[in-house]
């Protein structure tokens, strides 16, 4: 009980950082919310992997391998017990594993000391962030619209962003130059750029290989770092792999974010950076940025989970460090799912009618998502009606932009749906449109 006279404390949300009332930081609340709120609702709102294929035995098979293969060679049971249920060392158990299996599936070839483990790719982009941009003035280039966990880390650590548009055709160099270029001329620094090559959340949107070379060319004469963001890299069609940007960087000018979220699961919550640039300390000392960052993480998450990486770790050795291999199947099911859905829209939005429907949408190559362009606008209080009226639920395209724009744009994630619910899903989705009143004003 409060004493008497005594009142209470009350903040107010202005005296907190400027980033906690941020729009950018709730966004993925928000998001999840209205799939809690309307669980009947078939939701295309996320980013979630299939979960059909999870099993619960699974996970002992894996730590049992985990720690079969330390015993193996030849480690004590008390370095293994301890390994699992001690606190670990920062840049984590799975240096050499992520090396070998990065080798294997993106022929990308570092030093395990280049590898740092992190608490997801989230965790990877937040220790970059704060490594790298050392003042009020450096800048990060981000493509837009962006996922929202690097623009949401950028607002947390006050690090401005300046936004490179997307085309159709993915992330131009030009632009990122014109952009680095801008950026200079206002007097400050552009440090990074973040970039999705495969796939990108939100877009789909993937570079050819031309642009991929070209980006590195544009980083080397700007003097940029260019942060590879791959989650959804294997996810493509069998025979249409393009090489990784850091498998074709050969000046250190990429570092590279990874995740096991959507190549295993993301319960685990593992992830990982690749960063072999030398870093040059005071007495002259050289080592890779990646065990400069470690000092980041130590002050972050300490480590990650040395239970999650065991279980990550056993199921990298059964699959022999392959997880483009091991994710074949799984592959095939998100193209055959991506290729349904752009079906379903052909069936209810003829592209021969457009002009009377005014729908449109892209054509990814794969990955988790795709863009419904309607002829309306569309924000979370739109989602809430969809979802409450017609039982669907998609994400604003407007809350992943840099600014302005996708005003008039859906996001659809179909990589958690079985075939049955994309199919009612896409139904249910064209009824809403069909019943909602087309406005005229510009598109954005
Ligand atoms: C582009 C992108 N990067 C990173 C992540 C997050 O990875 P993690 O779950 O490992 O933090 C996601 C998850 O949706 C993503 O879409």
């Amino acid at each position: 009980m409060m004493g008497a006279g005594i009142a209470e404390v009350a903040l107010d949300l202005d005296a907190l950082h400027a980033s906690v009332g941020n729009p950018v930081l709730d966004s993925m609340r928000l998001l999840s919310e209205t799939s809690f709120r309307y669980p009947e609702a078939i939701s295309f709102a996320s980013g979630r992997p299939y979960e059909g294929l999870f099993r619960i035995d699974s996970l002992h098979r894996y730590l049992d391998r985990y720690v079969a293969d330390l015993r193996a060679k030849g480690q004590s049971e008390e370095r293994i017990t301890k390994a699992v249920f001690q606190y670990g060392p920062t840049h984590g158990l799975l240096r050499d594993a992520v090396a070998r299996m990065l080798a294997n599936d993106e022929d990308i070839r570092v030093a395990p000391e280049s590898v740092l483990i992190t608490h997801g790719a989230q965790e990877a982009m937040l220790i970059a962030l704060r490594g790298l941009f050392a003042g009020p003035d450096d800048v990060l280039l981000t493509v837009s619209p962006c996922y929202v966990g690097i623009s949401g880390a950028a607002t947390l650590l006050g690090i401005p962003l300046e936004p490179v548009p997307e085309r159709e055709d993915g992330l131009r160099p030009a632009d990122v130059a014109e952009a680095a270029r801008r950026v200079r001329s206002s007097g400050r620094r552009p440090v990074a750029c973040y970039v999705t090559a495969d796939f990108a959340n939100p877009s789909g949107c993937s570079m050819s290989l031309a642009a991929r070379r070209d980006l590195l060319k544009v980083a080397a004469e700007e003097d940029l770092l260019l942060l590879e963001d791959n989650p959804y890299g294997l996810f493509g069609r069998a025979g249409e792999e393009l090489p990784t940007m850091k498998s074709l960087d050969s000046a250190r000018r990429v570092i590279y974010l990874g995740t096991f979220a959507k190549s295993a699961f993301p319960g685990a919550r593992v992830g990982y950076l690749v960063a072999d640039q030398p870093v040059t300390g005071g007495a002259g000392e050289i080592r890779p940025l990646a065990e400069e960052l470690a000092k980041v993480k130590s002050m972050v998450t300490v480590h990650t989970a040395g239970i999650s990486q065991a279980v990550i770790g056993g199921l990298l050795a059964e699959h022999d460090y392959s997880l483009r291999r091991a994710n074949r199947d799984l592959a095939d099911l998100y193209v055959r799912h991506l290729e349904l859905t752009l079906c379903c829209l052909e069936e209810h939005f003829p592209r021969s009618r457009v002009a009377d429907h005014g729908v449109r949408w892209n054509n990814p190559g794969g990955g988790f998502f795709l863009l419904v362009e309607v002829p309306f606008r569309v924000d979370l209080a739109e989602l809430e009606r969809c979802a409450r009226d017609y039982g669907v639920a998609w994400a604003p395209m407007s809350m992943f932009y840099v600014g302005d724009g996708g005003h008039n744009v859906l996001r659809l994630g179909f990589s958690s749906l079985t075939a049955e619910e994309l199919a009612e899903g896409i139904r249910r989705l064209a009824d809403y449109i069909r019943a909602t009143p087309a406005v005229s004003a510009p598109r954005g």
